[in-house]
This record gives structure tokens, C-alpha cells and sequence, in this order.
């Protein structure tokens, strides 16, 4: 690595207030779920997990989603019965007040990302096998669109229930709060709500899960009023200290090539309801994180995420790996020219960059990376498994 080089690096090491929380740099361990949490509670292996990647610098966690305490937020998700972790009960949130602690203990900050899992919930799976899933429309989405879902687990109607009541939306934004309120005792640093991949809130952010006209549906702006119910609600139970993060994205799980937006306008019209109620950090899921958000406007997602909402982004997808998350049977290579990141973070497209599997590769990633050393591969057969 050439002296410029590392000192191109050092901009991505440059600390960032949130509210109250101090960041002492701008990488972020995106999201990742494992399925080691037996009854849902965190282990000291959890906690040992989590500490290493604080330990290997990076400076925020988002830690794998965590179900938000309502019945029908979880199914199993293909890893074996209850093994998701919640912020439910007091053996949860002492669980996650060791995981809190250990990485406090070495500099790090760390949110819990709070998840339902809406017509992607796997009935008669997870705690509460009985209850039936919950979703703005009774529908799972158009079917026969591209998706990963093994055919088994795409139903073959897409009404699968019931739309939610006034009671329903009621009793899951009231989940979403609860969860952060326990979160907070927990001692985590803020909240971050999973808003993408076709869960829950993308349920209701989609028009193709969302067909609602009343104050939940009809338009880009109503579709976004229950994560804006959610957000408000919870800023007013945990106060302004807290941040609050915001993923969502485009694509879904029932549809690859689905959009929430063709334009940056329209994203403005889904995004700042959002931004209003009080998000302070968008994180724009996508498989490649420098492909352009939108034909004709070079900026990637999170760029225009930013510019359309005025608020702190995070980009996240292919960093420091050469394939994108769902290219995941093919050979995963480790990338080491970072140039395009630092050139695009540098012009101040987004103020913060999320690694996911890298950093399952290698959890001393963020040191690794700011002193140009050689990062460990990620491999697949390591998804989340690993210490
Ligand atoms: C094993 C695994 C589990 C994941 N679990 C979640 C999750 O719980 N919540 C979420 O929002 N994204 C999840 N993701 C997506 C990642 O957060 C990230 O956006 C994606 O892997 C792209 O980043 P990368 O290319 O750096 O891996 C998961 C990805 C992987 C590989």
C-alpha cells in the first residue's frame, strides 16, 4: 500500500457524533443474523462475538436482527427452532447488557436492530407457532417474480391472511417500542429498525404487500406512516439521546427487481416522512454498495438517501468482498483496492460504511484495513457461525 493510500484511509477514521453517541470512526459490522441465541437470550459466546469485531476496531455494531416483542415477529428463518435472539424478557436483556458491556469495554458502540418478520415469517415456526402472520394486506406479494426463496417456502396464494386491524398495527408499533424501551435498559446505544428486504415495515412500505387506502396506504407517503408511527414513538419513550437508524431498501425477498422508488424524488417522498418523524441515520441496503441508485444520477442509494433527506448515511454491499450477498455460492475474494470507497465517502456521499461478511471473515477487519495489512477471506461455509 502506497503512503497516499494510507492516508486516504485515515478519512474513514475520523469520529462522528450521533446525538449522544460518540463514534470513533465511520465503519459499522452491518446486520447479520446467526441463530445462537437459544430461547432467544445471548450467550457469553454472543458476547464474545460481538467483542472481537469491537475489539478489531470497528467502531459501530448493528447487531444481527432481533426480534421485537410481538407474537408473530419470528419465525424460524431456517436456523433451527428459537435460536433468533429478543429483547423480551429480563433473561434477554441481561444476555444483551453482557454483549453491551464487552463491546463498550473495547471503544465500540453497538444497536440492536429490531425485526418482524411480516409475510417473510414461516407459519407454524419460531416461539409462537400457533398465531398467524401479520401483514398491512393479508398478501405475501406478487408471485413468480426472481427471488432466492426455495419454492417450498413461497406459498402458493398470495393471500395468506387477514389485512392487519386498526388493533393489529396498534399492538406491532407498540412491540417495536417496547423492544426499544428494553433495549435501552440493556444499555445499548440506540435503535435500529429493520425496514427492508420484503419484513414487516417493507411490508408496508411496498405497494406490491401494501394495497391499503386508509391512513396506512394509497400513496408513496402513506405507505411510510407506520415506520413513521414507529419512529415517532419510539423517540418519544427513549428521549433524544438515542439514535435511531433506518435501513431499507428496494429489493425484497419476494422481488429482486422490486423498487420503492424510480426516482430520487420518489425516494424523497419515502424517505422524508422518515426523516421527519426522526430518523438520523439512513442505511440503504444494497448488494453493491457504488452501483448507481437511479438511471441518469450517479450516486449510489445511500448517496441519494442522504441528499433527499438531509440526514447521515451509511453504505453498505460488496465492501472489502468481491460478491454480493446473493452471489454467495460463487467464490468470495477478498478486495483490497478501496479507492472507489474512499473517493465516494471523501466527495461526502455518505458518512458511514457497514461491512457484513468481510467482517465475519476477518474480525479484526477495521484495523486490518486502516493499516493496510492482509484481511482474512470470508467464507462462506462461516455465515455467521463463527467466533
Ligand atoms: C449471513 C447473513 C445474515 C444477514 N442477516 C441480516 C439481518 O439480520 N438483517 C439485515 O438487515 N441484513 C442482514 N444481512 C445483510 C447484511 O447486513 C449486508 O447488508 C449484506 O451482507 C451486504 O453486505 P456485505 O456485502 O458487506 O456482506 C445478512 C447477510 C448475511 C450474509
Amino acid at each position: 500500500m502506497s503512503n497516499e493510500q494510507s492516508a486516504d484511509r485515515e478519512v474513514l477514521f475520523q469520529p462522528l457524533q450521533i446525538r449522544a453517541m460518540h463514534l470513533r470512526n465511520r465503519i459499522v459490522m452491518s446486520p447479520m443474523t446467526r441463530g445462537f441465541c437459544p430461547g432467544g437470550v445471548p450467550t457469553d459466546a454472543v458476547a464474545t462475538y460481538y467483542r472481537r469485531r469491537a475489539e478489531g476496531g470497528a467502531g459501530l455494531i448493528v447487531t444481527e436482527g432481533v426480534a421485537v416483542d410481538h407474537p408473530a415477529a419470528l419465525g424460524d428463518a431456517g436456523l433451527g427452532e428459537n435460536n433468533i435472539p429478543t429483547l423480551n424478557d429480563p433473561a434477554a436483556i441481561e444476555g444483551w447488557r453482557k454483549v453491551v458491556e464487552a463491546v463498550h469495554a473495547h471503544g465500540g458502540k453497538i444497536v440492536p436492530q429490531l425485526w418482524h418478520q411480516g409475510v417473510m415469517r414461516k407459519p407454524g415456526t419460531g416461539p409462537n407457532p400457533d398465531v398467524p402472520s401479520v401483514s398491512p394486506s393479508g398478501i405475501w406479494g406478487p408471485l413468480g417474480r426472481m427471488t432466492s426463496i426455495a419454492p417450498g417456502s413461497i406459498p402458493a396464494d398470495p393471500e395468506i391472511g387477514a389485512p392487519m386491524s386498526e388493533s393489529d398495527i396498534e399492538d406491532a408499533i407498540a412491540a417495536f417500542v417496547r423492544s426499544a424501551i428494553n433495549a435501552v435498559e440493556a444499555g445499548f446505544d440506540g435503535i435500529a429498525l429493520h425496514g427492508g428486504h420484503g419484513y414487516l415495515i417493507d411490508n408496508f412500505l411496498w405497494e406490491g404487500t401494501n394495497l391499503r387506502d386508509d391512513r396506512w396506504g394509497g400513496s408513496r407517503a402513506k405507505r411510510s406512516e407506520f415506520p413513521a408511527e414507529i419512529v415517532r414513538r419510539i423517540r418519544a419513550a427513549i428521549g433524544e439521546d438515542f439514535p435511531i437508524f433506518f435501513r431499507f431498501s428496494q429489493w425484497k425477498q419476494q422481488d429482486f427487481r422490486a423498487t420503492l422508488a424510480d426516482t430520487p424524488e420518489e425516494l424523497g417522498e419515502v424517505l422524508r416522512p422518515l426523516a421527519q418523524a426522526g430518523v438520523d441515520v439512513f442505511d440503504a441496503s444494497v448488494r453493491y454498495y457504488n452501483r448507481a441508485g437511479f438511471e441518469g444520477d450517479p450516486a449510489c442509494l445511500a448517496g441519494v438517501a442522504r441528499r433527499v433527506t438531509g440526514k447521515l448515511s451509511m453504505a453498505v454491499g460488496g465492501v472489502g468482498i468481491n460478491q454480493g450477498m446473493y452471489d454467495r455460492d460463487k467464490a468470495a475474494a477478498v478486495v483490497s483496492d478501496f479507492t472507489p470507497l474512499i473517493d465516494r465517502f471523501a466527495a461526502g456521499e455518505f458518512d458511514l460504511v457497514a461491512v457484513g461478511r468481510a467482517m465475519i471473515g476477518d474480525p479484526q477487519w477495521a484495523h486490518k484495513f486502516r493499516a493496510g495489512e492482509v484481511i482474512e477471506p470470508y467464507r462462506i461455509e462461516n455465515d455467521g457461525i463463527l467466533s
